[in-house]
């Protein structure tokens, strides 16, 4: 059912149940982030793997004392600067909460969303919300309740519609290792506006195969067909029918752009629906210009390179 009542919503919640809630990145799959039970639910819904941890969403600041131990000062930092907003943190997880959540990691990952029904939501109810992407492992995120509804309708009791998202990109992740700042995943917070707050340029750490760090996954985002990336402000293939071009801004020999506009803020809005609206058997091989490096051009072009992986 796909509705904006949120004691129905609350009312699944505390009794462990699963639902879809909106965020301002893209929609959740959530449940009681202390409750293994509701967490197992999430993880079974959505076909993932064990070994790929949750974020616990928060309505209050408060409720951080009751997740992790200790906060770096930059930690808190950021959190004055960005929350509630598209920024996730991965801090010292306190023993109470389940290593279901955390797959067995000492780290624990929280945000809190700015979406103001979910925010309602979050305030109204007294543990915080485990909550991946709602979609299935390694699908494109859902940003509207009708995403979720065409994969995850049958699964769940619920989806809380909160209309578009306006970000349309899942949060930034970034972590503290010893002294540094590190990014996990980059999303729908610019670094730049990161390093304008810490005063510092912060490193993006990727994975090496033998080095797993959870959600790198080199294929993600997938709408099961082949990509082709072409640099931005590169020669444009010619093609043959039925192939298709979507270029980073509007353009006449295109059939779609990604940005309305040329701005990071509407691409990042609308790739993810984009890259649903692609997956069409009447559609030949895709060929998708990659966004101009900057802004959430960055975390554009990173989750197109996991659409197309391999190339
Ligand atoms: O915007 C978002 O972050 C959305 C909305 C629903 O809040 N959520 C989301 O969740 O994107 P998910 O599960 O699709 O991605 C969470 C990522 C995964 O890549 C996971 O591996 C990583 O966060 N993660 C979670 N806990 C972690 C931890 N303790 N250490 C490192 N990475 C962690
Ligand atoms: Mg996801």
């Amino acid at each position: 059912m796909i509705t904006d009542d949120l004691d129905l919503a609350k009312n699944i919640l505390n009794s462990g149940g699963v639902i879809a809630i909106p965020t301002e990145t893209v929609y959740g799959l959530a449940g009681n982030a202390m409750d293994t039970n509701s967490i197992a639910s999430i993880f079974r819904i959505k076909n993932r793997p064990y070994f790929n941890p949750l974020i616990a969403h928060i309505g209050e600041i408060e409720q951080l004392k009751s997740l992790c131990n200790t906060i770096p000062v930059e930690a808190q930092k950021l959190i004055d600067a960005f929350w509630p907003g598209p920024l996730t943190l991965v801090l010292s997880k306190k023993k109470s909460v389940p290593n279901l959540l955390t797959s067995g990691l000492d780290k624990v990952a929280v945000r809190m969303p700015s979406h103001p029904l979910t925010l309602k939501l979050l305030k109204s109810i007294k543990y915080p919300l485990a909550a991946p992407s709602a979609n299935p492992y390694k699908y494109v995120s859902p940003t509207s309740a009708q995403h979720v509804e065409s994969q995850l309708g049958s699964a769940i009791p619920l989806i809380l519609d909160g209309g578009q998202c306006k970000i349309g990109l899942e949060s930034t992740i970034i972590g503290f290792e010893d002294n540094d700042v590190v990014i996990y995943r980059l999303g729908g917070l610019a670094i730049e506006s990161i390093e304008e707050v810490l005063k510092k340029p912060i490193a993006i750490k990727t994975k090496s195969e033998s080095d797993m760090l959870p959600g790198q996954e080199k294929k993600h985002y997938s709408p099961g067909k082949k990509i082709v990336l072409i640099p931005f402000a590169g020669a444009l293939p010619s093609l043959v029918s039925p192939d298709v071009l979507i270029t980073w801004k509007p353009q006449e020999s295109s059939h779609k752009s990604i940005s309305l506009d040329g701005s990071d803020i509407s691409g990042a809005s609308r790739i993810f629906s984009l890259l649903r609206e692609l997956d069409n058997p009447q559609i030949g091989k895709i060929f998708i210009e990659l966004a101009p490096e900057k802004g959430l051009g960055k975390a554009i072009n990173d989750r197109l390179m996991r659409a197309a992986y391999p190339f």
